[in-house]
């Protein structure tokens, strides 16, 4: 496999790339620490872009507040080359922070409103930090496609408005959620979860699928749908939810109904690990 740490040599990789054989390309980015989740992503890419996908792992420090996880994130690259590898990716982009940087880097990029919405609110600065290495990365690897996953629908909601407004040549293609067996989404961060906490995580898929069901059975109200999510998120007293939200999917603005395409998002605090979930509803 081979290992790109430059943004010169990732673009002679892709440059290179289109010059040999017709197809496309795609990008999949990661901050590592690779699951079945990024393994999906990766496969997806690998069908649709047969032997041309990278794959960027970069913990990227401007997304970390400053009493977040940054230093104590999983690194786990040699595992995480590996699993690359299985899944269909040609190369792997592992940068620096200084490549990715500068010294005296003053470049960010801002996808305004939408950057303090859900995590965005949450989390200040937060999208700052996804919208700019992002926007480094799809224009560093000239890649036709990007992959993405649903699992992080906010994050979509604000690439897909930095591709528009860039006028960024790369489509993006969003992958749905993965599970572990009993619903808990994968996440990275899952590592940090005790026995305990493991288990009052799964109160997070609970509440989606209560939604889901609620939605089912004809209830389109949000204030009602938000309510019940917030009665099953209480049989975890443990479990602080951050949000519980529907909102369009676009703007990420709360809505009244719920319709098609609306996302019903939630975020919550497990001991000191915070976990999100969605679901679009239909
Ligand atoms: P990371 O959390 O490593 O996730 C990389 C990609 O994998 C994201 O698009 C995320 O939505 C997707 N992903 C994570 N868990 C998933 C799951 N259970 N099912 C499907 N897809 C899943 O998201 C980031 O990194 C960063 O913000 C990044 C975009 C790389 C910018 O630094």
């Amino acid at each position: 496999m081979q290992i790109l740490r430059t943004v010169d040599e990732l673009r002679s990789w892709s440059r290179g790339e289109r010059c040999r054989k017709k197809g496309l390309s795609g990008l999949v980015p990661t901050m590592g620490a690779l699951h079945d989740g990024h393994a999906s992503l990766i496969c997806a890419a690998a069908q649709q872009c047969p032997g041309r996908v990278a794959v960027s792992i970069f913990v990227n420090p401007t997304q970390f507040g400053p009493n977040e996880d940054f230093a104590r994130y999983p690194r786990t690259f040699g595992a995480d080359s590996d699993l690359a590898e299985r899944s269909g990716a040609s190369v792997i982009f592992a940068p620096s922070v200084d490549e990715m940087y500068p010294s005296g880097a003053a470049t960010f990029v801002d996808v305004e409103g939408l950057n303090e919405r859900l995590d965005g609110k949450s989390r200040p600065g937060h999208f700052r930090g996804v919208a700019t290495v992002v926007a480094k990365l799809l224009i560093a690897a000239e890649t036709d496609l990007a992959f993405f996953g649903q699992k992080d629908a906010a994050q979509v909601s604000v690439l897909r408005r930095l591709v528009a407004d860039l006028r960024l040549a790369t489509k993006l293609v969003i992958c749905p959620i993965v599970r572990e067996a009993d619903g808990l989404a994968m996440s990275s961060r899952n590592v940090y979860l005790s026995a305990d906490e493991r288990r009052q995580a799964l109160v997070l898929n609970r509440a989606i699928r209560y939604v889901e069901e609620l939605v089912a059975s004809g209830e389109r109200e949000s204030s009602a749908l938000a309510e019940a999510a917030r009665l099953i998120f209480s049989e975890e007293p443990m479990v602080r939810p951050d949000y519980v939200e529907l909102v369009n999917w676009e703007t990420l603005l709360p809505v009244n109904t719920a319709v098609p395409g609306t996302l019903f998002a939630v975020a919550a605090w497990v001991g000191n690990t915070r976990l999100i979930d969605n679901t679009i509803i239909l």
